[in-house]
């Protein structure tokens, strides 16, 4: 097939060709009307693709290790992004986009896909320097403007060559007077090391505490874990008097490639207390290279005006699940060699809109689906993930709220491999992993549905959250 005889077909039998699910045109894929350029060339087709989907982290100072920005750096890995993109491992987007969709999908296009891969194949030309376009300009520190106030958390230290570490680490802050905060955001020092932070807010009522800065700093969970609350104890995250303040969970949270999530005014934002702890629970560093390496992260606080009046709130199904009635099951114990599928629900006694959900599993993780059943039986789609990727853990906003009515059950299922087949198997040969009292040991597993909500109001459902 030529070309041209594409461009003469009549639109509804090019359409018609490909419902029947096969192209037959193998230089178009279906539903991209638009043809593949005889010559592919960086400056005129790659790096718009490059620029808009993979620069974000593949550039001077981003997530990923290796830039993708010049003509020298994109051609020297023209095979490797053609392969990853077309085994759409990269742009890194887990969620299944025919299930459902969300607010900042990271997908390339069956024809950006193509293009990258006839650039690799016919040797990456580079193409006429008048036609490369501009290199957005990345944001340093805030995708979200200038913040109200910036605490540091404190630097670590990693060696050369250093394996994964998970840190309970305390910054405490102090403020002249309770106030509101529309967003509080992690921005990572060296975004290369830091893996994903989960930040928790402890508020302190004003005379139960005296200084929130006295106690430790930071502690290796990987030798704590078993000893939770001595940790606690030596962060000092206890009241003068002994007793516990109040957690507020995932106030701060980080992921590779992840920013801020904003919501629409007055939905979402925190109260924050005079005396207060951001305590990430779980930052996790990621391994390093041949550079010994100082990480300096710290948190961003933009205030708000008036006070959020819709606070979002959350509740979680599995592992330490919110109500201790949506329990994993069966229970996660996940013998050697085998493939365990679990699932956990809950039934809201409430309508709710849905913000945002998160999926939670660890390096056993092969597969995570989470829908509700309506009362009426009709299915409300949430998620499908049908590769797992540790590495890969967003908090997955929807473009719109989406309204969950009273008496709906949410369920979520995942699918763990122990066997030695899923690479990422921590242990050759495979052992015996199970849930340990809420471990976040990679080595250790989870199975966990992380919901942030709003009770509903008339109208949720079209409300658009795709705010910058
Ligand atoms: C959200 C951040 C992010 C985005 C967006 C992203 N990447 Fe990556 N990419 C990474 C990270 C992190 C790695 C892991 C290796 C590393 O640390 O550099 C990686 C790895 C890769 C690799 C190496 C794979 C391997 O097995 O060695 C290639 C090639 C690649 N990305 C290409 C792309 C291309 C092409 C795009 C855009 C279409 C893209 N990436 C988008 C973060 C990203």
């Amino acid at each position: 097939m030529t070309k041209h005889s594409t461009k003469i077909w009549p639109r509804t039998r090019y359409v018609a060709l490909c419902l029947a699910g096969v192209s037959v045109l193998s230089y178009v894929s279906c539903g991209d009307h638009e043809s593949i350029p005889a010559t592919v060339t960086f400056t005129e087709h790659v790096a718009p693709i490059l620029y808009g989907n993979c620069s974000i982290c593949h550039r001077p100072g981003g997530t990923a290790h290796f830039s993708l920005v010049t003509y020298e750096d994109a051609r020297k890995s023209a095979g490797a992004s053609a392969y990853v993109t077309k085994e759409r491992i990269m742009p890194p987007w887990p969620a299944d986009p025919h299930y459902t969709t969300f607010k900042g999908e990271r997908i390339l296009s069956e024809r950006d896909i193509q293009i990258l891969g006839k650039w690799a194949e016919e040797g990456a030309p580079q193409g006429p320097a008048d036609k490369m376009p501009v290199l957005p300009k990345y944001p340093d520190g805030s995708e979200n403007g200038t913040p109200d106030m910036r605490i540091s958390v404190p630097p670590y230290f990693l060696k050369a060559n250093s394996s994964d570490r998970f840190l309970l680490v305390k910054v405490p802050f102090e403020l002249p007077r309770d106030t509101f905060a529309s967003l509080v955001e992690f921005v990572p020092g060296k975004s290369n090391v830091v893996h994903h932070v989960n930040g928790d807010l402890v508020s302190y009522e004003f005379d139960k505490k005296k200084d929130v800065f006295a106690g430790e700093r930071a502690l290796d969970m990987q030798a704590d874990t078993a000893k939770l609350l001595a940790a606690f104890q030596r962060l000092g995250l206890p009241n003068d008097d002994g007793t516990y303040p109040v957690l507020q969970k995932s106030v701060v949270n980080y992921l590779p490639g992840a920013v801020g999530q904003k919501y629409p005014d007055g939905i979402g934002g925190y109260k924050l207390p005079r005396k207060g702890i951001f305590l990430l629970n779980d930052m996790h560093y990621g391994f390093t290279n041949k550079d010994d390496i100082t990480d300096s992260s710290y948190i961003n606080i933009f205030f708000s005006k008036t006070q959020p009046d819709r606070p979002l709130q959350e509740f979680q199904l599995g592992t330490l699940s919110s109500f201790g009635n949506a329990p994993v099951l069966p229970d996660l114990i996940i013998q050697p060699n085998t493939v365990k599928p679990v699932h956990s629900q809950y039934t809201v006694p409430e309508d709710i809109s849905v913000l945002t959900i998160n999926p939670h599993m660890h390096l056993l993780g092969k597969s995570f689906k989470a829908y509700a059943l309506k009362p009426n039986g009709d299915t409300i789609r949430l998620i499908s993930i049908p590769r797992w990727d540790f590495n890969w853990q967003y908090f997955y906003t929807f473009k719109k709220m989406v309204k969950i009515p009273m008496g709906s059950t949410i369920v979520a299922e995942g699918v763990y491999d122990n066997t030695k087949q899923n690479l990422n198997n921590p242990f050759s040969p495979p052992r015996l992993v199970r849930d340990n009292s809420g471990s976040m040991k990679s080595t250790d597993e989870m199975f966990q549905f992380i919901v942030s909500y709003l009770p509903y109001r008339e109208g949720d459902e079209n409300i658009s959250l795709d705010v910058k």
